[in-house]
Order: C-alpha cells, then sequence, then structure tokens
C-alpha cells in the first residue's frame, strides 16, 4: 500500500527539470556578469533581463513546491521529515526577497567596475542560497523515497 502513497514520480521529475533549468539560468547570468563592458556595452540590460527571467522562474517554481504535491504528500505520510521539508520550503520569501534586492540594486547604465563588482558578489551570494536550498529540498525528496521503499 504505501506504493501508491509516494510522491508523484510525475511532479518530482517536472521539479527536478526546473532544478536543472535554475542551473542553467545561473550559469547564464554569471557570463553575463563577467562580459567586459568594452564587449559587452548593455551588460546592465541583459543582467537585467536574465535577472527577471529568473525571478519570474523562481516564483513559479516555489509557487509549485509549495502547493503541487510535490513534497506535502511525502510530509502527510512521513512525519519525520515534516521538520526538514517546512524549514526547506520556508526558504522560499527569504530567497525571493534576496533576489528582488539584487535587482533593485543593479546597476542601470554606465557603472564603475566597483559597482559591477558589489553586484556580481550579490549574485553569487544569491547563487549559493539557491543551490544550498534545492541540495537540501532534494534530500528531502529522496529520503521520502528511501523511507517510502523501505530503505531509510
Ligand atoms: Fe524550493
Ligand atoms: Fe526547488
Amino acid at each position: 500500500m504505501a506504493g501508491y502513497d509516494r510522491v508523484d514520480p510525475v511532479i518530482m521529475g517536472h521539479v527536478l527539470a526546473q532544478h536543472r533549468e535554475l542551473h542553467e539560468q545561473l550559469t547564464a547570468v554569471r557570463h553575463a556578469f563577467s562580459a567586459s563592458a568594452g564587449t559587452q556595452p548593455d551588460r546592465a540590460a541583459i543582467v537585467h533581463e536574465l535577472l527577471g527571467t529568473l525571478r519570474e522562474h523562481l516564483r513559479q517554481h516555489f509557487r509549485q513546491e509549495e502547493a503541487g504535491g510535490f513534497m506535502e504528500e511525502s510530509l502527510a505520510r512521513m512525519p519525520r521529515l515534516a521538520r526538514a521539508a517546512r524549514d526547506v520550503i520556508g526558504q522560499h520569501p527569504g530567497l525571493l526577497v534576496e533576489a528582488d534586492r539584487l535587482i533593485a540594486a543593479l546597476p542601470t547604465g554606465p557603472a564603475t567596475a566597483g559597482e559591477w563588482a558589489t553586484a556580481r558578489d550579490a549574485f553569487e551570494s544569491l547563487a549559493a542560497h539557491l543551490l544550498d536550498h534545492e541540495r537540501q529540498e532534494n534530500a528531502v525528496v529522496q529520503d521520502g523515497y528511501n523511507e517510502d521503499l523501505g530503505l531509510g
């Protein structure tokens, strides 16, 4: 009976695909930051657009995780994981705030190297927080599978 109660593999596959997409978006932003102003005069506009896309991806992805049966089912079945899952889902609002602050503080036109370095540092900090978040999330889901399959 446990076999029918585990996290929907279709939903989980979808969420994991979004995690891979997140990695690709972070790489694209990183490349845009490292372009020199000489070769990429419209770097500010490109970084703005990429981060806007990233922010929208996060908003939709978080909403699906919160509502789409990604973790909630494993929570109901496996109370041992409830605390870890609640904690990791609870990181979403703070991550969106961090993304908003980064976007609000971006250079909008010609900017000094120091201003770019500050923005890039803020982006790398957000990227590290996002990757750490997804790692924790993947671990909770994996634990849920293992426990449901009697491997936990
Ligand atoms: Fe998440
Ligand atoms: Fe996620």
